[in-house]
């Protein structure tokens, strides 16, 4: 199996000038599942029965222009939630200052495109339509995240529809991609990129419950973020539902204060524990995985679609 670690460690950032990017090789060092990366080439083994692709390089530089493009929206995304440490370490408008992130987030954007431009020239018509067609809905789903922030209620059917946008559609996409330029039939790729969306909505879901339960040392942000800054998280979309009225304006009240963080992340944290709010999304998880897992039916039954069935059920039950 192809090391993407290794791979992405051989992009050269050693270029003038420093500041723009310092902060790339900065966030690409800082490691990260890789997710996105691996996800493209289990595709692409899945359809071609399992072996290895005879030329991974046919794949790897979409791969790599997926995982620098999902490095970009993190850099950006920190500055838009005011994250201060992220994989363990600082954030980068932190490190350096907000400007450094917006200019070198956007020059990874455009290193992402020089790496997607070295896919196969008949396909790349193709992968680049996906590629952007991915990319607004990221830049979609982030836009209603931020405006979800000061809205005070925000139905669960716009919640999913949000992480469809900013989360699930990059995975989908990965998926896709990976599987067409290994030769995926068109049933194929609809099938991988279904998997990818349903288990992009999980993931999210996980994101938001880790946000409030994970353990910083392994999940490696900062707990609370969200309920700081109030996002609409599936926790308190189904904590605002469940409540009961009461409980709902302690809620509310909560969501009014600005100050006193520590003190809202206990307060909050605490009327999720007492609807049992962690438990209901959950439920919505293992629906999501399920339909991801009975996508894997419509493609070759080998030691990569075998994989992509851990995969689903690991990520569900994931701590970082
Ligand atoms: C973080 O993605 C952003 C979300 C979509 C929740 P990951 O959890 O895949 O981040 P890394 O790359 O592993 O750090
Ligand atoms: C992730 O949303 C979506 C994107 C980065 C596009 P979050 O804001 O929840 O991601 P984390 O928790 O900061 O990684
Ligand atoms: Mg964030
Ligand atoms: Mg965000
Ligand atoms: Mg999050």
């Amino acid at each position: 199996m192809l090391d993407i670690n290794k791979e992405i460690a051989k992009l050269n950032w050693n270029k003038e000038p420093r500041g723009l990017y310092e902060p790339i090789e900065y966030t690409l060092a800082s490691g990260g599942k890789r997710l996105r990366p691996h996800l493209a080439i289990i595709a692409a083994e899945a359809v071609i029965n399992g072996g290895l692709i005879n030329s991974m390089d046919d794949v790897l530089p979409a791969a790599l222009a997926l995982e620098v493009f999902h490095n970009f929206t993190l850099m950006h995304d920190d500055v838009m939630d005011r994250a201060t440490v992220r994989r363990g370490q600082e954030t980068v408008h932190v490190k350096w200052n907000d400007n450094t992130a917006i200019l070198s987030g956007d020059q990874m954007l455009i290193e992402a495109y020089k790496l997607l431009a070295q896919v196969p020239a008949p396909k790349l018509p193709q992968v680049l339509n996906w590629f952007n067609e991915m990319a607004t809905g990221v830049c979609e789903g982030q836009q209603l995240d931020v405006d979800f922030e000061h809205m005070s209620q925000v139905g669960i059917d716009e919640y999913m529809k949000m992480i469809e946008l900013k989360t699930s559609v990059l995975i989908a996409y990965a998926m896709r991609i990976g599987g067409y330029l290994a030769g995926a039939a068109p049933v194929q790729q609809e099938a991988l990129y279904q998997y990818g969306l349903h288990i992009g909505l999980a993931f999210q879901i996980q994101d938001d419950i880790l946000d409030v339960y994970g353990d910083p040392k392994t999940f490696g942000k900062a707990i609370g973020g969200d309920i700081c800054a109030n996002k609409k998280t599936a926790l308190l979309i189904t904590a605002l539902e469940k409540a009961d009225p009461e409980t709902k304006a302690e809620l509310l009240q909560w969501l009014m204060s600005s100050d006193q963080n520590e003190k809202k992340i206990a307060a909050v944290t605490d009327i999720y524990n007492r609807i049992g709010v962690r438990a209901e999304c959950e439920v919505i998880m293992e629906q999501h995985t399920a339909l991801a897992l009975a996508q894997l039916d419509k493609l070759p039954q080998n030691d990569a679609t075998e994989s992509l069935r851990e995969l689903a059920e690991r990520l569900a039950n994931r701590k970082s």
